[in-house]
């Protein structure tokens, strides 16, 4: 019987041919948000790993929505041309069924900021720092930059950038685009009572402050033809007290359920500095259980699933519709490959890679004895 890991899975319209997403993974190397050759290498190996779905790094709708410097965008005519010259080109050399897709993000108070590998922190003045925006003027943490409290106008502002770079992004060749309401940028900033502490529309009641991102879904959903799967990424907690709760999460994906949000991806933390988030194989697992459970939306687990095994087994299990993998993927660019191999299946490779299926050879033994 074929490993459930590798049946296909509908998320709207687009069917992925396995359960194995490619998580988002910001890469740092773009220039003014257009994607570079780090991209064009990067992406077309992801498109030759095995895993069924590719979806590429938080990709800002305006350009001081990006965390970095080296941030990809799609708020200009140079970034999208720049994205479809790698989609392309991944299209071009991708196995069977390979489906593509893009976070949509904005990083709200969290933006202007350095590389992980210059220091991960707010950018200093000299560093061509930008102003930051967000729900309320509360800094992330210590030594981040304030942001200024969005206006109504502000707002409206960036429900039209997501549409836009939506537009873009269909334009580029994606099919699935995940809009990232995690991790403390800016959709989850409006969500989480930690950094959203307006008195309007746009927070208060929980309602209240599940209202920006609901009105975004609802736009892009909108503004992109029914082929496209629109879903998010979203918080499950926030880890700390006073915080965004799983109870909220669920109150979210229901929301997103009903305005035909195509799937949520589960992940947590990041609110703000303080969050220490208890991380450890199969950490957020539970979260996602609780969300497909609680609101039925097709859910996706992620967060230090590294073996097939366990991936086959949250499936089994019924935790989760679909699982995805980060740094894993990094670390083996084969990893969708090798899981079919250790549950016993083959998936075709690239003829050019043929040769080194297991039918063939035994198998690199780096570390064999
Ligand atoms: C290099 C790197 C870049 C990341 N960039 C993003 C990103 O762009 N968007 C996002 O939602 N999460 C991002 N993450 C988080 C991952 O998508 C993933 O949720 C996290 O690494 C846990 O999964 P893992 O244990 O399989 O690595 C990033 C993680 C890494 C390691």
């Amino acid at each position: 019987m074929t490993p459930l890991l590798f049946t296909p899975l509908s998320l709207g319209s687009v069917t992925v041919p396995n359960r194995i997403a490619i998580a988002p993974m910001c890469q740092y190397s773009a220039d003014d948000g257009s994607m570079t050759d780090w991209h064009l290498q990067h992406i077309m190996r992801m498109a030759m790993s095995g895993c069924g779905l590719v979806i590429v790094e938080a990709t800002a709708v305006e350009r001081r929505g990006r965390i970095t410097h080296g941030c990809v965008g799609l708020y200009s005519d140079a970034n999208e041309r720049a994205a479809k010259r790698v989609i392309d080109a991944a299209k071009a050399v991708a196995l069977p069924g390979t489906k593509f897709g893009v976070q949509l993000a904005h990083a709200g108070r969290k933006a202007s900021s350095q590389r992980p590998w210059e220091g991960a922190a707010a950018l200093k003045a000299h560093e061509d720092a930008w102003p930051t925006i967000g729900p309320s003027a509360i800094p992330f943490g210590a030594g981040w930059h304030t942001p200024q409290a969005m206006t109504d106008d502000d707002i409206d502002g960036v429900i039209r950038h997501f549409v836009d770079a939506a537009q873009r992004a269909v334009r580029v060749g994606y099919e699935v685009l995940e809009l990232h309401m995690a991790h403390g940028y800016l959709l989850h900033s409006f969500c989480s009572p930690i950094s959203n502490q307006r008195n309007d529309r746009w927070g208060g009641s929980l309602e209240k402050r599940l209202a920006l991102p609901l009105a975004v879904m609802k736009a892009v959903r909108a503004a992109v033809p029914p082929h496209i799967a629109v879903g998010a990424r979203i918080t499950g907690t926030d880890w700390l007290d006073g915080g965004m709760t799983i109870e909220d999460a669920i109150v979210l994906a229901k929301g997103l359920k009903a305005l035909e949000g195509a799937y949520a991806c589960v992940s947590s933390g990041a609110a703000s500095a303080e969050v220490r988030v208890p991380v450890g194989p199969l950490y957020q697992v539970p979260l996602a259980e609780k969300i497909k459970a609680g609101s039925g939306i097709i859910t996706r687990a992620v967060g230090l699933i590294t073996t097939a095994e366990d991936a086959e087994q949250i499936l089994q299990d019924g935790k989760a519709d679909q699982i995805a993998v980060a740094r894993a993927i990094l670390d083996d660019p084969h990893w969708g490959l090798h899981a079919a191999d250790a549950l016993g299946i083959t998936l075709p490779r690239a003829p050019q890679y043929d040769r080194a299926s297991p039918a063939k050879w035994p198998g690199a033994r780096v570390n064999a004895r």
